[in-house]
């Protein structure tokens, strides 16, 4: 049995992940720091899959640690790596946190494949490196653009890391993933996101006010260049996104790779507005949302959707899910977390 260290692994997509690796018969090791997540988390995925994973607190700046990990679970064959901070305002607000933990986190990872022979990784990265895409649906190949902030450029950074260090470590081998806008929640409402305060992503800000926690969405600009004037993105059902990774581990397990860094972008292929999905949402879930339109938010782009063509192709994986079963999934969770925190 293959057995894969999670970094992230009680974080949004992480445990998602975790819960499909171990659906697929793989043995799971998470590693987090719990910075901007909780330790109830793996309950959450014993209880949908019966498994148990192992849960590692490590802190993967302390490189010391992070080799801990690997001399404790010396049969690990390939790591995900989700950890690092991802909030895009934030990282405006603290660039050297951001550069430091998203940066030394995968320096750390990297030298430990080295020094204890690990060979595979998979890393996430974002549609973020494309910034505002010259053509749409934007594939794998489109030129990166300047990252709009530190957040984006430690992506594109890591990649450079990634690409760079396989040249000079043969026998080594990466996928990094491009996630367009990933949303919902496992269908159990077991697991899902759990955002720190005021969320700043368009699906829990809605949850939040259908469940009368904020008062009013506000809709960033409706006079953009699309048919009905708000911003479009790709949004991704992050059970399928998911899957994804270990489709992802399996072709790395199997060395299916055609060069050892691989690049896929991981999303529906279908660009949606803002607009229509405040719709779908009342029409999936039947509540209605107090919503205005305001001013465009700062750093924002029109519109951006994946080519999903190679990933469908290559990597043998397709998103599943219909906007509005993700939309009720979203919902479904939010009232879970509710009722057991009693926010209000
Ligand atoms: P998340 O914050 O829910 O999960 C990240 C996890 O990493 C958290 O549990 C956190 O505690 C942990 N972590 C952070 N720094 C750590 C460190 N130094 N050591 C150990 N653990 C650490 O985020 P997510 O939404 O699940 O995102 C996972 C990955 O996907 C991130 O790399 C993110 O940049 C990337 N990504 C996310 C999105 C999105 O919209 N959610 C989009 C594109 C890319
Ligand atoms: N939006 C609103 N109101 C809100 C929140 C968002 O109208 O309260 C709009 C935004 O203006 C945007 C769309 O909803 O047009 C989606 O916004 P999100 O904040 O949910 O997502 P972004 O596309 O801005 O950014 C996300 C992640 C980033 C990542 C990027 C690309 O948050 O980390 O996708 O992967 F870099």
């Amino acid at each position: 049995m293959a057995k894969i260290l999670v970094t992230g692994g009680t974080g949004y997509i992480g445990s998602h992940t975790v819960v499909e690796l171990l659906e697929d018969g793989m043995e799971v090791v998470i590693v987090d720091n719990l910075s901007n997540s909780e330790r109830e988390v793996v309950n959450g995925i014993t209880s949908i899959t019966g498994k148990e994973p192992h849960f590692e607190e490590v802190d993967l700046r302390e490189r010391n640690a992070t080799y801990g990990v690997f001399e404790k679970h010396p049969d690990i064959s390939a790591i995900i790596h989700f950890a690092a901070f991802k909030a895009v305002g934030e990282s405006v607000e603290k660039p050297l946190e951001y550069y430091e933990n998203n940066l030394l986190s995968l320096i750390h990872l990297l030298e430990a494949m080295k020094k204890f022979s690990v060979n595979h990784l998979v890393f996430s990265s974002s549609c973020t490196v494309y910034g505002e895409p010259d053509e749409l649906p934007v594939t794998e190949k489109a030129p990166i653009k300047n990252a709009g902030s530190p957040y984006g450029n430690t992506k594109q950074i890591c990649e450079d890391i990634l690409q760079d260090t396989m040249r000079s470590i043969k026998g080594k081998g990466v996928i990094s993933l491009r996630y367009f806008n990933p949303i919902g929640a496992h269908p159990s409402a077991k697991i899902g996101e759990l955002p720190l305060g005021v969320p700043n992503n368009l699906v829990p800000f809605i949850t939040q006010t259908a469940a009368g926690i904020r008062e009013c969405l506000s809709v960033f600009g409706d006079d953009y260049n699309t048919p009905d004037g708000s911003a479009i993105r790709d949004y991704i059902n992050v059970v399928d996104l998911a899957k994804a990774h270990v489709t992802a581990i399996r072709r790395l397990l199997n060395q299916k790779q055609k060069s050892n860094f691989e690049v896929f972008n991981l999303g529906t292929g279908r660009g949606l507005s803002v607009l229509e999905i405040i719709h779908a949402f009342e029409k999936s879930t039947g509540q209605k949302l107090n919503y205005k339109v305001v001013e465009r938010r700062e750093g924002d782009i029109e519109k951006v959707y994946a080519d999903t063509a190679y990933a469908n192709s290559e990597l043998g994986w397709r998103a599943e899910k219909g906007i509005e079963e993700t939309l009720q999934s979203a919902w479904k969770w939010e009232m879970n977390i509710r009722s057991k925190n009693n926010r209000t």
